[in-house]
């Protein structure tokens, strides 16, 4: 570890940022771009297919030579080398950090533990191709002998996210007479509804679980195997209708998932970070091997940018670093990520999941208190819904809310002058955002004074636009290895491990503990806080009343 990653807050750079940041508080960006007309087409990277306009956020020179300044002190460059090397950088858990190895092309060597995982990534891939083939083609029969035409992942986390997210945004390229559907919440309206329609002589389930011993998970696929074998009636057809994506062998078997169906993944891969490892086989299933190729050559080519390019050239790092900026220095406490792209619908959360989980920690590595904020709060939807709902408090409120507008420059589906109107909205959000209003325009407009106030914009409000050409494979993988190397970004200048997520057990454990007091025929004695104590008692005493309907 670094001198200035020990103490980042004491180190010159980051005081330096501080005291930038005051001083140059009464900027705004309506003089910084009258100041300087070639800012707009300066403050821009262009690589790997993305152009990323940075130029309205509330940034100097200055400010840009600062941030990257922090980024060599923190030993950014080392710690990105590291994770490519596959050292356990994921400290808490002792695990490499590999999920660049799931795109890396044949004949590339990644390293874990001494042995080359390219190989073993290629050879899951290819499982996942005869499989997504034979499916495609109605050549894998269920047990009564009817193709299949339904597939219903059932996962949670990062073994849904990822997949629904990737399943809606290349919707385009899916094959159309197969359903989709994606079954998460433990809550049981979420798998009923999703099999209420279904024929399960023709519905294959994927049971996507790194771990296998999910609640919800293993909840759910309980219940569609009680569901299938309603109709299908003999324990032999779940070999037909069930296949797995996990790590844990033992305990997909246990479940009585024939092993040949199950398709594998490795501990160095993160839940987050796995839409493109095994876990995206209802993706290929949906777009086919050749797509799914595509969209892995997309998250290729940014790594490879990544780990090459210049930082002050580099997407992901100055993403990072902007994003860094808004939040320890100006004190944004939230990003909100506006893709204007309908197909883009569950992009927000899935990227809540990957930012949140990754960067929501309060120590450092070793494990001292941080001094610092961590990781925002990500929130969003889809332009132009956005608009007409939260973009109101975005514009007016008392918040700073940076913002990341998602475009592409060519529509999936051209229709009329829609795609014209969708793309003169995402351009004017982030002009009115960055410009505002003056009093002295809307009383200009004829506006009385006394409404004045409440029309006028005051701007100044940070966002970034990306804009890419369509949305393909190749554009998603680009664009979702962006976020995740900016997340690395964020949580290597905090010095935080990015890869863990403790923070999600005690839940866990805290809801086992209960369950049994929920179902008990007796009375429990309960010994939890008084509050909880009462609201256990007062369901049971509302299922009571409910008799047996359960
Ligand atoms: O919510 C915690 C978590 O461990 C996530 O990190 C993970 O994506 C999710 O649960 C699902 O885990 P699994 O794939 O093991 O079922």
């Amino acid at each position: 570890m670094t001198e200035a990653i020990a103490s980042l807050i004491g180190s010159s750079t980051w005081k330096a940022l501080e005291v930038h940041a005051v001083t140059s508080r009464n900027l705004h960006l309506r003089d910084l771009f009258a100041q300087d007309p070639t800012r707009g087409g300066r403050l821009k990277v262009e690589a790997a297919g993305i152009y990323l306009d940075y130029s309205k956020n509330r940034i100097t020179d200055e400010t840009v030579k600062l941030l990257l300044q922090l980024a060599e002190e923190s030993g950014l460059r080392s710690r990105i080398d590291a994770m490519f090397r596959g050292d356990k950088i994921n400290v808490t858990e002792k695990r490499s950090v590999l999920h660049v190895a799931l795109r890396a092309p044949v004949g590339e060597k990644i390293l874990a533990d001494g042995v080359d995982v390219v190989p073993l990534v290629h050879a899951v891939l290819d499982k996942m191709t005869a499989f997504s083939n034979s499916v495609r083609s109605g050549e894998w029969k269920g047990y009564t002998g009817k193709p299949i035409r339904n597939v219903v992942n059932i996962g949670i986390g990062g073994s849904d996210l990822g997949p629904v997210m990737a399943y809606e945004a290349l919707r385009h390229y899916s094959q159309r007479d197969l359903t989709f559907r994606f079954v998460s919440n433990v809550d049981g309206t979420d798998i009923a509804e999703a099999t209420r329609d279904l024929d399960a002589e023709e519905t294959l389930f994927i049971v996507s679980s790194k771990t296998f011993t999910t609640l919800e998970t293993m909840t759910n696929a309980h219940t569609a195997r009680a569901w299938a074998l309603e109709t299908l009636k003999h324990t032999a057809a779940i070999a037909r209708h069930f296949v797995a994506v996990s790590t844990n062998a033992e305990a997909v078997a246990k479940f009585g998932i024939d092993t040949a169906n199950m398709f594998g993944f490795w501990d160095w891969v993160g839940g987050r970070y796995s839409m493109d490892s095994a876990i995206g086989l209802s993706t290929m299933i949906a777009i086919g091997p050749d797509n799914y190729r595509k969209l892995l050559d997309g998250f290729h080519e940014m790594d490879v940018h990544f780990r090459t390019a210049p930082f002050e050239r580099n997407l992901p790092v100055l993403l990072g670093l902007l994003a860094i900026y808004n939040n320890n220095f100006l004190g944004a406490q939230s990003v909100a990520v506006l893709p204007y792209e309908q197909y883009l619908k569950r992009f927000p959360a899935y990227l809540q999941q990957l930012t949140m989980e990754s960067n929501g920690k309060h120590v450092t590595l070793d494990g001292k208190e941080v001094e610092y904020q961590t990781g925002p709060i990500y929130w969003g939807e889809p332009g132009t819904n956005g608009q007409h709902s939260f973009y109101q408090l975005i514009h007016q409120g008392t918040r700073l809310i940076p913002c990341d507008f998602i475009a592409f420059a060519k529509p999936l589906n051209a229709i009329g002058r829609h795609h014209d109107i969708l793309l003169a909205n995402v351009f004017a959000q982030a002009e009115a955002l960055a410009f505002g209003k003056t009093t002295q325009q809307v009383e200009a407009e004829g506006t009385p004074a006394s409404l004045a106030p409440h029309r006028m914009f005051e701007g100044n409000r940070p966002s970034n636009t990306i804009l890419l050409e369509r949305l393909t494979p190749e554009a998603l993988g680009k664009l979702v290895a962006l976020y995740e190397h900016s997340v690395f970004v964020q949580g290597a200048i905090w010095n935080i491990d990015s890869f863990d997520q403790w923070g999600v057990e005690l839940g866990k454990v805290l809801a086992q503990r209960i369950v049994p007091e929920l179902e008990a025929p007796k009375e429990p004695s309960l010994t939890h806080d008084s509050s909880t104590n009462a609201l256990i008692k007062q369901y049971r005493s509302i299922q009571r009343q409910r008799g047996s309907a359960k």
